[in-house]
């Protein structure tokens, strides 16, 4: 089978997945209305382009938090990648640092946050979920900054845990001898079927601090002198709140669809944040992008750059660190591609008027 585009490595996925693998990672919550309108959301919008501008040589590197990365595509936290290929986050991170970009490492890695570091030498931050056991937390945090991860990403979509069904009916649970390497020392590591329930559900519920508010900000800001990327914004408000708390960027996201179904498409989000963020620092977005055009669309729409889910997954169940960087690499071709048939050279040229009134 030709693996040309992203939804092809979803079907190539597939045939190589245990089913409770890909339900867990294809999965939104409840219905998946927003699952389905991330994406279409970004369908429904039409370019209208530019011509005659001589778009021969094009530059898609950005400029993120004080480092130049070689395109606006970054890696989006996913948990668990063994259950995707043996060789886990450790594959993926090198994947990213081959194609000059970042890998966001979750909380939930099957590979430590060290051995992600060790891998590979590119850039990388780490994604952050405040457990009830504040230490616990801090001994992460204070790994992260000690491996040398360059960015703290707190996810704040995440306190209440949404229901994904398929996780449910299938148990989910990892599979034996499988744990999340960062939390073997506060004995937080293994996630086990429950005989009713989604495992990660459970753990999730039980561990998670719910209790998370603005003004943990400034207690994560007093334990780490790492930049804070606030992960699950879509109000234009809370933005606004996030620069003021010092957030050095802000990521909207509805968790790939994950959390509150039926919540809005984070393309249709990212205007009214861009505006209130008014370019005091960066906003990123993720969810629901799959072709080239799409990365065009959130940056025209005010992103600085875009973070990808599930097509990493993909990439990875289909053959490890390879697969990865060919989802990489389709991804940065689709959006050269784009780029130059909207009559631009270089990310900073991507304005609103390429969306407006068509
Ligand atoms: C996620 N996401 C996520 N986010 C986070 O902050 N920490 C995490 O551990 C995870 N884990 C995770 C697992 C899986 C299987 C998926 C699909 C997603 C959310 C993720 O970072 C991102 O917001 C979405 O995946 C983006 O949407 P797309 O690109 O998957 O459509
Ligand atoms: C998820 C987590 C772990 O979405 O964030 O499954």
């Amino acid at each position: 089978m030709d693996l040309i585009n992203l939804f092809d490595f979803e079907a190539a996925a597939r045939e190589k997945l245990s089913a409770m693998a890909y339900d867990y990672y294809r999965s939104g919550s409840f219905d998946e209305i927003t699952l389905e309108e991330n994406h279409a959301a970004y369908d429904r919008l039409r370019l209208r382009f530019r011509v005659l501008r001589d778009v021969s040589e094009r530059d898609l590197s950005i400029e993120l938090l004080g480092r130049r990365i070689s395109m606006p595509m970054l890696i989006a936290p996913t948990a668990f990648h063994r259950l995707a290929h043996p060789d886990g986050e450790a594959a993926t991170a090198r994947a990213a640092a081959a194609a000059g970009t970042i890998m966001t490492l979750s909380t939930l890695s099957n590979c430590s946050i060290e051995e992600v570091a060790a891998a590979a030498a590119g850039p990388l931050w780490f994604q952050l979920y405040v457990y009830r056991d504040r230490e616990a937390t801090r001994e992460l945090v204070g790994r992260a900054e000690a491996a040398g991860y360059s960015a703290l990403v707190l996810t704040v979509d995440a306190q209440v845990w949404a229901t994904r069904e398929r996780d449910v009916r299938n148990r989910f649970h990892l599979p034996a001898g499988m744990r999340m390497a960062n939390l073997m020392t506060s004995g937080l590591d293994s996630i086990e079927a429950h005989d009713s329930d989604s495992g990660l559900g459970r753990y999730v519920a039980s561990l998670f601090d719910p209790t998370l508010a603005w003004s943990d900000l400034e207690w994560l800001a007093g334990i780490s002198q790492l930049p804070l990327v606030i992960k699950g914004i879509v109000d234009p408000e809370d933005a606004r709140r996030a620069v003021d708390h010092g957030a050095a960027a802000v990521i909207v996201s509805n968790h790939g669809g994950r959390q509150l179904d039926t919540s809005i498409a984070t393309i249709d989000a990212l205007p009214a944040v861009a505006e209130a963020v008014d370019g005091r620092i960066p906003v990123l977005v993720d969810g629901g992008v799959r072709r080239g055009t799409d990365v065009v669309k959130a940056l025209a729409l005010g992103a600085r750059a875009v973070l990808v889910g599930r097509p990493v997954l993909w990439g990875l169940a289909v053959n490890g660190e390879e697969g990865v960087a060919q989802v990489l690499d389709i991804l940065r071709k689709e959006f050269d591609v784009a780029l130059g048939l909207c009559g631009c050279r270089s990310c900073a040229e991507l304005d609103r008027d390429l969306l407006a009134g068509v």
